[in-house]
């Protein structure tokens, strides 16, 4: 039998690369790491000539469509007209931060960056420059981006949830020198006594809290109303920032973000992912008085780079965003994502199984359990096996999605073409075979 192109590619790949792929998370073993040939719309075409449908959308940029041609043409307009970086100010920057500021009423003044990684990054330097303070707090199960600092996380995989001791915090993997974690709190989203007994011990020394209300690495599990009220109050009681990641919700569970779905404002945030459809744009931006310590002058927040703000970027944002202020294209995936929402839950009733789903239409996550989960522990007791068996059928079936309940299904513009009843009838016998096969374990 002849080899698979997908074969013959690894065998390569893995000649010139570590697991012979760019970076870690593309890597899902050497038979089943996926090569891509092309995209366009909501679907992938691999080096087999194989189709999906996808809702990985490469972890959430892409929220038009792949290889959208209104931003795309704009991207080659500006590159072929004007260039693509010159390390100095263009009219096309504060064009950009306006079309921001009137989506997202929370940012006074922004400055770019690269990823979301960078963003971060530069939201939390900001926050300890404007504060003069150090500590800073994530939530268990959000995630910002590798750099040391965030890379540690509680270890809910290993961790008993029927037992009476706490998740221990390990290192993403390794490298990560054990002080990095020494400036960082941990706490459990919608967990009050917690909340509150944080800023009763640390409060003087509390830089900022960083999270993700929904949390888009936890299967959109979300912060209830009147958790991130009082944690937005206890912020404001004690100086400290909060610091609201939009990376994967910005511009995409609704045009002004998590911050518009729960009219709560932080006093920094940070954008990445759909700001571009697919291309690399990002940006941190908030209150004027907190960005404006920011600077070259003494004593200036130091933020910078040699692509940043880059034209290729800034022509993408600016076209993708323009796209999202004057059509329907969030409403769009809005009604999308809950008929998809509503097909799947009729394959999993029909299956008998407990279900749950979490998170807005545009970015949703399935979990099997009665229950939808209030924070990441919880997420320890769904039936994580039983949804993997089913995404790995889905993807046999032409459905692209992380075999991982962790990563929600992203809704794209050009899903409004997928055929429904398809999707139904391969989720169908997915779903299964994955239950006859739990059966049979
Ligand atoms: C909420 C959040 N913040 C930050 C990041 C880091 O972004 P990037 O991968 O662009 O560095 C991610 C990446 O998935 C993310 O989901």
């Amino acid at each position: 039998m002849s080899k698979t192109r997908q074969a013959v590619l690894m065998a390569d790949a893995l000649q010139h690369m570590p697991q012979g792929v760019a970076e870690n998370y593309r890597y899902w073993g050497d038979d089943r790491t996926v090569f891509v040939e092309s995209a366009k719309g909501c679907r992938l075409t691999d080096c087999d000539g194989k189709t999906y449908v996808d809702f990985r959308l490469g972890y959430g940029p892409i929220i038009l469509g792949y290889r959208d041609e209104r931003v795309d043409q704009a991207v080659i307009e500006q590159i072929t007209q004007r260039g693509t970086l010159s390390g100095f100010a263009t009219e096309l920057d504060a064009e950009v931060v306006k079309q921001v500021k009137a989506l997202c009423p929370n940012v006074e003044k922004m400055r770019f960056a690269n990823s979301g990684t960078e963003a971060v990054m530069g939201a939390v330097r900001t926050a300890r420059g404007y504060t003069g303070r150090e500590r800073i707090v994530i939530v268990e199960g959000c995630f910002h981006g590798l750099y040391d600092e965030m890379m540690w996380k509680s270890d809910i995989e290993n961790w008993n949830p029927h037992g009476t001791s706490e998740p221990t915090i390990i290192p993403f993997g390794g490298g990560i020198p054990e002080r990095a974690r020494g400036l960082v709190d941990f706490i459990v989203l919608n967990d009050f006594e917690m909340l509150e007994r944080l800023f009763e011990d640390h409060h003087q020394e509390l830089a900022c809290v960083l999270l993700e209300p929904i949390i888009g690495n936890a299967g959109s599990i979300a912060a209830s109303q009147d958790w991130l009220q009082r944690l937005r109050d206890l912020c404001t009681q004690y100086g400290t920032m909060l610091i609201i990641d939009e990376v994967k919700a910005g511009f995409r569970v609704s045009k002004g973000g998590a911050q518009e779905i729960y009219g709560i404002h932080a006093d920094l945030a940070t954008y990445a992912k759909a700001m571009g459809n697919g291309y690399p744009v990002a940006a941190f931006g908030g209150r004027a008085d907190v960005m404006d310590v920011v600077g070259s002058f003494r004593g200036g927040v130091v933020h910078g780079g040699t692509y940043t703000g880059n034209l290729v970027a800034l022509s993408a944002a600016h076209a993708t965003l323009k796209i999202l202020t004057q059509t329907d294209a969030l409403k769009t995936i809005d009604r999308v994502g809950n008929q998809i929402q509503a097909l799947l839950g009729r394959v999993f009733a029909a299956s008998g199984i407990d279900f749950a789903f979490a998170g807005p239409p545009a970015m949703f996550g399935i979990h099997f359990t009665k229950e939808v989960p209030s924070n990441y522990r919880d997420w320890r007791i769904t039936n994580s096996e039983l949804y993997r068996a089913f995404a790995w059928k889905l993807i046999d079936y032409g459905v692209m999605l992380e075999p991982d309940s962790r990563e929600p299904w992203f809704i794209c513009e050009s899903h409004q073409d997928v055929d429904l009843g398809w999707l139904e009838d391969v989720a169908t016998r997915a779903m299964q075979e994955a239950c006859a096969e739990a059966v049979r374990k």
